[in-house]
């Protein structure tokens, strides 16, 4: 999708118009620099890397923060660095061969740029990173995950989830996952009963809404909720709106009483979660005793594995200790190549 596309997707929702994407994501990488005399890294692809921090440091002199940007193809460390900086300076580096040229013993914070373009070298890929940006437009950066220790608050999470999606939603039900039949299968595998009241959490365009209201009858009950507005108008603009309510709502903070529901369907969200407790937490006060919890992808958990370079929460044994530790009970475990799903019993 086009920037252009993008933009105008996020316009047709109930978000409003967007401030310019750099800005937002500028704005919430600046705010998690530390404060004091601070080294940051920019890794990933060299021109994505070196664009994202030339933004970062013309944000910085606009913002009056000193800084000081690192060039060139030797990695040589400034003979003025080396005699002392102006309290709260922002010394900027770009490529990774910076690593081994650390000015000060190490850097504090690493952003990882993940575009369109090739990086040599497996680790340069998927190693660690405080922060990961997509670049895959340029036009369109999402911040994809930012450490709890550098993200103050999770402000950045709400914007950069749904501009993340945002310019999915148009083209969501064509790319994998699309076979409504695989949702089905996996409805019918988690035994929802006739005349339960389920919610579909995280439910995008409603892929999987006819199958639950199939689950639990016209007597049920069917809430999909998303925090992103261009999924929510995708799903009520298809006929899939007429099985299930419809909500805007952030599942880390529910708009629903205690033991409300019956069931939890959740595909493809969890591992978009920045706490996966918090939201298993806050998705067992919303379950009644003896609810259930289903989790599912489509296309299999490899699909969805390190994508912010943070691990796995899927991996059967992190997802049965986060079920343990949040009020549930996994029940069932199945993660062959071409899909995923668990179901958890509220405890
Ligand atoms: C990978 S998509 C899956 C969509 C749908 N469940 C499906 O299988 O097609 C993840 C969805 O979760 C939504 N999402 C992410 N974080 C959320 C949150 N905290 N609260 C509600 N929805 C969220 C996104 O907007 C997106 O629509």
């Amino acid at each position: 999708m086009s920037a252009q596309q993008s933009a105008a997707a996020w316009r047709t929702t109930a978000a409003g118009p967007p401030r310019d994407r750099w800005a937002t994501v500028l704005s919430h990488v600046t705010a998690a620099i530390p404060a004091g005399t601070a080294y940051v890294l920019v890794v990933g692809h060299a021109h994505e890397a070196a664009l994202l921090a030339d933004r970062l440091a013309a944000t910085l002199l606009d913002a009056g923060r000193p800084r000081i940007r690192l060039t060139g193809a030797i990695c040589a460390v400034p003979a003025d660095l080396r005699g002392g900086l102006t309290p709260g300076t922002v010394v900027i580096a770009a490529g990774h061969a910076w690593r081994a040229h650390l000015p000060t013993g190490h850097w504090h914070l690493t952003i990882r740029v993940r575009g369109a373009s090739p990086v040599r070298g497996h680790h340069h890929r998927r190693g660690s990173a405080d922060i990961v940006v997509d670049l895959h437009d340029p036009a369109w950066p999402v911040i994809r995950h930012i450490g709890a220790w550098f993200a103050h608050t999770d402000a950045w999470y709400g914007t950069e989830t749904q501009a993340f999606f945002a310019a999915r939603a148009a083209t969501w039900d064509t790319g994998s996952g699309g076979d409504l039949a695989a949702y089905a299968a996996a409805v019918t595998e988690a035994a929802i009963p006739t005349g339960a009241s389920a919610i579909d959490v995280g439910c995008g365009t409603g892929r999987a809404l006819p199958a639950l209201r199939a689950a639990v009858g016209p007597a049920g009950t069917v809430l999909g909720v998303d925090l992103t507005p261009a999924m929510i108008d995708v799903a009520r603009s298809r006929a899939r709106a007429a099985d299930a309510a419809l909500a805007l709502a952030d599942v880390r903070r529910l708009p629903l009483p205690g033991r409300a529901v019956d069931a939890v369907f959740a595909a493809g969200l969890l591992a978009h979660l920045p706490d996966v407790d918090a939201g298993l937490r806050e998705l067992a006060r919303v379950t009644r005793p003896g609810g259930r919890l289903v989790l599912f992808h489509p296309s299999g958990r490899d699909d969805l594995a390190g994508f912010d370079g943070t691990g796995d929460p899927l991996a059967e044994t992190p997802l049965r200790l986060a079920a343990h530790r949040t009020g549930w009970h996994l029940t069932g475990y199945d993660d062959p190549p071409h899909r995923f799903l668990a179901v958890a019993t509220r405890r």
